[in-house]
């Protein structure tokens, strides 16, 4: 537990993974009705509720802000979090505009506060375990990547399947998928390519993208709502196949190393809670003065290939095979 006073910006799901992780002290939670803010607070042990996003950012017994809100309000409230002098954990994907994500982090730097994106599988052992077998050669020269994550989402009014709230596979669960591609790459696209199919209120709930990275690594990223759930991550070499069998949830991560002629090898990784690490992390940068895990080049580069994925995907719809 550290020092650091937080505050939640809305009483949205996903609240619980970071409550639960047990690795910072949430003072405070701010819903859009006092009565929700009150009954929340009373549920979950935090000790004062504020009946708007605003009077939250005016507490000042809070540090940081953590901000669960719908993608097309982390930007919004991010930047006025940051007006307000709080440090900022913000749920991913930051947003889908990289020209955003640089004002918010200019803003952050001229202020001296920490901004981060709540990318919590970049914080799991695993992900450093992997990148360190690619480093050592565990599969010869990196050629290929692979990224999938899928789950079921149709629900009429779900803030996923709206495009006015940023909706879309590909923001809410294909950018693990760039993410992981970035992360394994250890660089930034330089060209994309992407197909869609629409469905909800005009999003993505089928997208395939393909990404070229420097050094001849090309790497494709599958995502979507109406396929069934799946994730997996793996990168193939010239030498052998590298598969984290559980890359994002990371609820029974295991490696596994596959090289021609020899047996499959399960790589045991260790139990981690990445919630609790990456709150952790943040508090660390807060108090060390330095950036944190997931920063400034790490969320901007994410931007710019959602960006670039998205004009991609869109602009392939007007494209036709010739006869
Ligand atoms: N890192 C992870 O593991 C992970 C997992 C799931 C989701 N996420 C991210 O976390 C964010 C929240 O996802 P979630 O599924 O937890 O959210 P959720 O349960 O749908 O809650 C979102 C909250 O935002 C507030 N809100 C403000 N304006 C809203 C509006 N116009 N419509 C709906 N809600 C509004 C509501 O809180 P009040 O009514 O209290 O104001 C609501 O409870 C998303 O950006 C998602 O991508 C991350």
């Amino acid at each position: 537990m550290t020092d650091l006073r937080w505050g939640i910006l809305s009483t949205a799901r996903i609240n619980d993974a970071l409550l639960g992780a047990d690795a910072a002290r949430f003072v405070a939670v701010a819903s859009r009705t006092q009565g929700r803010a009150d009954a929340y607070a009373r549920e979950k042990g935090i000790a004062r509720a504020h009946g708007s996003y605003e009077a939250l950012l005016a507490d000042p017994e809070i540090d940081a802000v953590y901000v669960s809100l719908p993608n097309h309000l982390h930007m919004p409230w991010t930047v006025r979090a940051l007006q307000a002098g709080k440090h900022v954990l913000c749920e991913k994907p930051l947003s889908r505009r990289a020209a955003e994500v640089e004002e918010a982090f200019d803003l952050a730097e001229a202020s001296g506060l920490v901004l981060a994106e709540a990318f919590m599988w970049r914080h799991h052992p695993q992900v450093a375990q992997a990148q360190e077998l690619l480093a050592s050669g565990a599969i010869g020269r990196l050629a290929l990547i692979r990224a999938r994550f899928s789950g079921p989402v149709a629900e009429p009014g779900d803030p996923r399947l709206s495009r006015a709230m940023d909706g879309g596979a590909l923001m809410d669960v294909g950018c693990y998928c760039v993410s992981g591609a970035r992360t394994l790459a250890g660089g930034e696209p330089e060209q994309v390519e992407a197909m869609r199919i629409a469905g909800g209120e005009d999003v993505d709930v089928v997208l395939t993208g393909l990404l070229r990275f420097e050094g001849d690594v090309l790497a494709s990223i599958d995502c979507g709502f109406a396929l069934a759930a799946e994730d997996g991550l793996e990168a193939v070499g010239d030498e052998g196949v590298l598969r984290l069998t559980d890359p994002w949830h990371a609820r029974e991560p295991v490696i596994e190393l596959e090289r021609a002629g020899t047996p499959t090898q399960r790589i045991a990784v260790p139990h981690a809670n990445h919630y609790a690490l990456q709150l952790r992390d943040f508090a660390a940068a807060v108090a060390g003065g330095r950036a944190p895990l997931v920063g400034r080049a790490d969320a901007v580069g994410q931007a710019r290939a959602i960006e670039a994925l998205y004009a991609a995907a869109e602009g392939a719809e007007t494209r036709s095979v010739d006869p």
